[in-house]
């Protein structure tokens, strides 16, 4: 592929920008390590990851990576509902204008619940869920906890969370169906990271 003048303008001027920290994090955001590692006109053209908030228009691309990755999926409508819920906040990634991943969390009285991360499958360990993970952490830096649910068998969700620092604090019996399975019980303590 060739890139005119005017691209590489444009990639150099993002690329200073987000240097300065004048558009990082969460509006406009681009990985820094694809930074690092591969050349400055591939990254912008190929790996522009933005984490924002949901928006109508995003609930159907949500419902259909839910539908693709759980068993018992919420649809687009509860998605649509979710946006009315004062205490709900889903997060999308976006790459490319096309949405590869989601997290929806419940905040009651700064106890945060990760109802639900997933990153569309062709999408996964790119480190989009890390990205949405992140977003997540700052978002809700000032709450107490952030505690989730996860089935037993999926070791690569329980390492991805490990690995922000979530501990296991207790086990769901038969808590999950489709099929039925025991769910662990992880904590985040947000107070430690302060
Ligand atoms: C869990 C999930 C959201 C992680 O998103 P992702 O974009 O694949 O994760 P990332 O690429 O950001 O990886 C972050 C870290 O997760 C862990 N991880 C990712 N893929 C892994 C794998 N195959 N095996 C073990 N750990 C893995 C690693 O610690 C990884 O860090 P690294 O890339 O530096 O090694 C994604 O795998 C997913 O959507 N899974 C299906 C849905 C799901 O199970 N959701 C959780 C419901 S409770």
């Amino acid at each position: 592929m060739r890139y005119s003048m005017k691209d590489v303008n444009t990639i150099y001027g993002i690329f200073f920008l987000y240097r300065r920290k004048w558009i990082y994090p969460a509006e406009y955001r681009i990985r820094y390590s694809d930074i690092s590692k591969n050349t400055l006109c591939s990254i912008a053209v190929k790996d522009m990851l933005m984490i924002r908030d949901m928006k109508i228009e995003d609930c159907e691309a949500v419902a259909e990576i839910d539908r693709n990755t759980f068993s018992t999926p919420f649809s687009a409508e509860g998605y649509r509902r979710e946006l009315e819920d004062p205490k709900a906040t889903t997060l999308v990634a976006e790459e490319n204008g096309s949405i590869i991943g989601y997290a929806n969390l419940w905040n009651v009285a700064g106890d945060v619940t990760l109802n639900n991360i997933a990153v569309a499958e062709g999408a996964r360990s790119k480190g989009a869920g890390a990205q949405l993970m992140e977003e997540i952490l700052r978002r809700f830096a000032d709450c107490e906890f952030i505690t989730l649910e996860v089935r037993r068998s999926n070791l690569r969700a329980v390492e991805f969370y490990k690995r922000f620092g979530f501990m296991q604090v207790g086990l769901r019996r038969n808590f999950y169906e489709k099929p039925t399975e025991d769910a662990l019980l992880m904590t985040l303590d947000l107070s430690t990271r302060r």
